[in-house]
């Protein structure tokens, strides 16, 4: 069997080294359009692979070369595959019907216009990439109409990743489960049960979750946009604590012990990121529209809205606290990426955040320990939604001069008047912040955004702290 994916990101990457890793006798084939992707990949030991993420590095080794290949030869490996993959960018529409909601499906369709032009033998096409409802049907229709072989069948199952970044090998290991949705024909049976065969090498049957085409689609979208909702519910509520003088942390704890709400995901934050949770909503949102359910859209709605508000917020809190002015203040950013562990920014909150304190005349010096100064300029210049359009990448706007990325904290925070705590890397509660109250300006400020650090010792030591839904420091109340 070959199996071959389309697309080598942070989906299609990791998950078919996982399936290479796990599966020895089976061809994985991973091809990309994006040449210097592939040879990122292809990188001898030692060097830096494209992603980021902990322990991918030794499954990639211990398959790569041996039946873990990435290519750039997507029609020869695509033509030889009998299971194709398609991890392809899916990203929200900039312009036209549906903009700033809908989902772009260019790249899906034009995967699937390659795959029928290339085709002489019969393919499962497997839907990675998280796609609206009813993509497969669409889907199917190019696969048909562009294959020039009548003998030729496509079979499409959505199998949806619902690996987390900075977790992802560990979630591949032992996913909570696999999801399978496929036609309910015989046909789509028959695919379905290979595909199965292919996760059976290491997932227990019962993990192996099997459904219809759509109800697997819309479980996607469904189970990130739940996620996100509880974020933004518990943020709604650092707000009220902050008005109220109850504390964030304990009350998500108090609520986390119910079994039916259980612990995770109540953990209060500057705002959720990353390139799935804002783009699945509003595509949901979007669906919601087109079949005429507009209190179900803008239920969903709320919790980009709620999320927005959060960055929005936290910019305030900043503003108000440094004397409602920050103009020429010196502002120390730590963290960029949208959570610790990956050096990923897409969709990170720090974008609006940074943006937000520029928009008031601030200096931004910005430390993080996975991302590159180039990525972080770029992500400050790109427009909202631009970012998953690589064709766009051309029309960038100059660097903007109230950005200075630096490669240690210390350094960044050197004659700073705040520091904001943007993405919760360990690294950054074992920063000596005595050293660090010596070189600020004072009054010195801490706005953490992920309340990771011991905001008692902070205030012992002399800053003023302000942390997301704890009782606001005195020197931070109005009158
Ligand atoms: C998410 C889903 O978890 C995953 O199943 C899906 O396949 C892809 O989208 P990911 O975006 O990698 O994964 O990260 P996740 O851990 O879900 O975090 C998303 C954002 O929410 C991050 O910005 C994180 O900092 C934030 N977050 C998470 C919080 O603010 N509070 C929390 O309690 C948890
Ligand atoms: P994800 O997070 O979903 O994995 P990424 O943006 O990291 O998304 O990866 C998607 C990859 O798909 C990119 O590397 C892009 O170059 C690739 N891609 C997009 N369209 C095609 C195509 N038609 N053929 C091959 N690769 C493609």
């Amino acid at each position: 069997m070959k199996i071959v994916c389309i697309g080598a990101g942070y989906v299609g990457g990791p998950t078919m080294a996982m399936i290479a890793y796990k599966c020895p006798e089976i061809q994985v084939v991973v091809v990309d359009i994006n040449q210097a992707r592939i040879d990122a990949w292809n990188q001898l030991d030692g060097c830096e692979l494209p992603i980021y993420e902990p322990g991918l590095e030794e499954v990639v080794q211990a398959a790569r070369g041996r039946n873990l290949f990435f290519s750039s030869d997507t029609h020869k490996h695509v033509a030889e595959g009998d299971i194709i993959f398609v991890s392809v960018n899916t990203p929200t529409k900039t312009r036209g019907v549906g903009a700033g909601k809908a989902a772009d499906l260019t790249y899906w369709e034009g995967a699937a216009r390659m795959i029928a032009s290339v085709s002489t033998t019969s393919k499962i096409v497997v839907e990675k990439s998280t796609v609206p409802v009813k993509t497969a049907e669409a889907i199917e229709k190019v696969l048909r109409r562009n294959c020039a072989d009548p003998n030729v069948q496509f079979e499409i199952l959505s199998n949806p990743e619902f690996l987390a970044e900075g977790t992802a090998i560990e979630d591949l290991t032992v996913p909570d489960r696999v999801l399978i949705g496929g036609k309910e024909t015989e046909s789509g049976q028959r695919a379905l049960a290979v595909l199965k065969s292919v996760y059976q090498h290491w997932v227990p049957d019962e993990r192996i979750l099997c459904t219809n085409l759509w109800s697997a689609e819309l479980s996607k979208l469904t189970a990130n946009a739940m996620l996100a909702q509880r974020i933004s519910s518990v943020n709604t509520i650092s707000a009220l604590c902050e008005a109220t003088g109850a504390d964030v942390q304990q009350v998500a704890h108090s609520i986390g012990t119910d079994s039916r709400i259980g612990p995770k995901f109540l953990n209060a934050s500057v705002g959720f990121g990353g390139s799935c949770f804002q783009k699945d909503i509003l595509n949901l949102v979007y669906i919601c529209e087109g079949v005429g359910l507009k209190q179900v859209a803008d239920y969903w709605q709320s919790v980009v809205s709620i999320n927005d508000y959060q960055k929005q917020r936290f910019v305030e809190r900043i503003i108000e606290a440094m004397f409602n002015t920050i103009s020429g203040k010196k502002i120390a950013v730590l963290g960029f990426a949208f959570k610790k562990d990956t050096g990923d920014t897409r969709e990170t909150p720090a974008i609006d955040v940074c943006k937000g304190l520029t928009q008031d005349g601030a200096k931004l010096v910005i430390y993080d320990p996975k991302v590159t100064e180039a990525q972080i300029h770029q992500d400050l210049a790109t427009p909202k939604f631009e970012w998953d359009h690589p064709q766009s990448s051309g029309t960038k706007s100059p660097r903007s001069s109230a950005i200075t990325v630096v490669e240690d904290a210390y350094e960044a925070c050197e004659g700073a008047h705040g520091i904001t705590i943007l993405t919760e890397w360990d690294e950054f509660k074992k920063l000596d912040f005595e050293k660090i109250y010596a070189s600020m300006m004072k009054p010195a400020f801490v706005f953490d955004g992920r309340n990771i650090l011991d905001h008692a010792k902070l205030r012992e030591i002399g800053y003023i702290v302000y942390a997301l839904g704890k009782p606001l420091d005195p020197f931070l109340k109005r009158g």
